[in-house]
């Protein structure tokens, strides 16, 4: 039986579909394209609109293939599995199984299942009240990059999000089985962490914590012999402990790169939507951090047309991008969500004035981040690399990769070697819109 997964949405989407791809190999299954396949699995995403939206188009799409082969069925999980629940089995004959957060540690037993049962359907939507541990069916190998979940859930409820709803309450992973994977993961070549939270800040704070703190984690999973590089997402700036920012100073493995979700620039509008920074505090903790690590490479969030966002607000947020001087930003228009906060706040902006502002900042922010790659020719770093590039040169193989601060960088090698998985050093030689160019300096 071949399986096909689709995924949408944030890390902790691509980290839970890759152990679900890890787990269905193990168990005998075979992952196909698309069109061989007889099992699908979609991962999905409600934080906006246009997300949600794509799972039902996709949904109709599959439709023709359950046409040709009743045999062939799909799973709905993920934040819209959540959020809308059974309802999917009224709506799609071919969806058999939806499944939450939580429910995903089933999912590979309850597919046996729905395999020898061709009437059953399943949801798998229960809220635990403890983290499930998950069995890991590790292969020999691994890529030399990896994600590392910490928690799930969280408990801020900013006024524009779906997520405390559809991935719960925050519940931290013990410190102890988060080291066993990173060891493990280490031991079959991982030289990159990620580790992912909705928000790592908060780390160890909630009723399953186990005193270990998300600094003290860092310094510990740090330690762990052969690891090169470690990041971690998302970071909220209210919950940033001074002993993470000085981590940035002290841990050579920490890479001196963040993302720091700053969403508006208008005190007015972080106090509506309920981030509990201000703009002087945020650009505080930027002052702290470029002093402990003055390369950090700064990433954001930014959502333009929050009910009620005057121009002069948005203009805030303008002012603020240039203050901070983003390396880059993920930027979204305001969408309504079912039963958030946000969704009963007035007035709305017009959606041509949300385009407009989207397309001014994302115009100031390319500009920035052109300069930005632009002040990086000339300097030194090491690239993982990923894999091949997109283009190749005629003679030479370009192989792709990210640097120290996580930006792409295209290394040409005339040799016939795989690098897949290496860490060069590079000097950066031209800088291209979206990345950069390298030459490796010790070949
Ligand atoms: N946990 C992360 C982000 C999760 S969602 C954090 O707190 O930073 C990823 C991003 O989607 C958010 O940072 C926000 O910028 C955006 N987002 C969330 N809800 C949204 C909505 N209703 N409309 C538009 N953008 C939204
Ligand atoms: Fe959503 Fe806010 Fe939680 Fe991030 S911190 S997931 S934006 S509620
Ligand atoms: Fe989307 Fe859920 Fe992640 S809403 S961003 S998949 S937590």
């Amino acid at each position: 039986m071949k399986f096909h997964i689709f995924t949408f949405g944030c890390q902790m989407n691509v980290c839970d579909s890759d152990w679900l791809c890890r787990s269905l190999t193990a168990m005998g299954f075979e992952q196909g394209a698309e069109e061989e396949a007889d099992l699908f699995l979609i991962n999905t995403c409600s934080v906006r609109e246009k997300p949600e939206q794509k799972i039902y188009s996709l949904l109709g799409r599959l439709t023709s293939y359950w046409k040709k082969n009743k045999d062939v069925f799909v799973g709905v999980g993920g934040c819209v599995a959540q959020q809308v629940g059974k309802k999917f089995f009224q709506r799609f004959p071919h969806v058999r199984l939806v499944f939450g957060t939580d429910g995903i540690a089933m999912v590979p037993q309850t597919i046996l299942r729905l395999i020898s049962e061709p009437e059953l359907r399943v949801s798998l939507l229960d809220f635990e009240d403890y983290y499930p541990e998950r069995e890991n069916n590790w292969p020999e190998k691994m890529p030399a990059q990896a994600y590392v979940n910490i928690m799930q859930g969280c408990d801020n409820f900013c006024a524009y999000c779906i997520v405390p709803y559809t991935r719960g309450r925050q519940k931290s992973r013990s410190s102890k089985a988060i080291l066993d994977e990173c060891r493990t993961l280490v031991n079959l070549g991982v030289k990159e962490i990620t580790l992912l939270g909705q928000n790592v800040n908060s780390y160890g704070l909630d009723k399953f914590g186990d005193g270990v703190s998300f600094a003290e984690l860092l310094y510990q999973v740090a330690a762990i012999d052969g690891l090169k590089r470690l990041r971690f997402t998302t970071s909220h700036p209210k919950d940033i402990a001074d002993e993470v920012i000085k981590a940035f100073g002290e841990l050579s493995c920490l890479c001196p790169q963040l993302h720091l979700p700053l969403q508006s620039g208008s005190n007015r509008i972080l106090k509506l939507m309920g981030r509990k920074y201000t703009r002087e505090e945020y650009l505080d903790i930027v002052d702290k951090l470029r002093k402990v690590c003055p390369d950090i490479a700064l990433t954001t969030d930014l959502i333009v047309g929050f009910p009620g966002e005057t121009e002069e607000d948005f203009e805030q947020t303008l002012e603020m991008i240039e203050l901070v001087r983003f390396e880059n930003s993920f930027s979204f228009k305001y969408s309504d969500r079912p039963g958030v906060r946000a969704e009963k706040m007035q007035p709305k902006v017009l959606e041509e004035v949300k385009v407009r502002r989207l397309a001014v900042l994302q115009e100031l922010q390319e500009k920035l981040t052109g300069e930005s790659y632009a002040g990086r020719v000339g300097k030194i770093d090491e690239v993982l690399v990923e894999g091949l590039s997109k283009k190749q040169g005629k003679d030479m193989k370009f192989w792709r990769g990210r640097d120290s601060g996580g930006r792409v960088v295209n290394v040409p090698c005339s040799s016939d070697r795989d690098l897949t998985g290496e860490i060069v050093r590079v000097k950066i030689v031209e800088a291209k819109k979206h990345s950069l160019l390298g030459e490796w300096v010790d070949e």
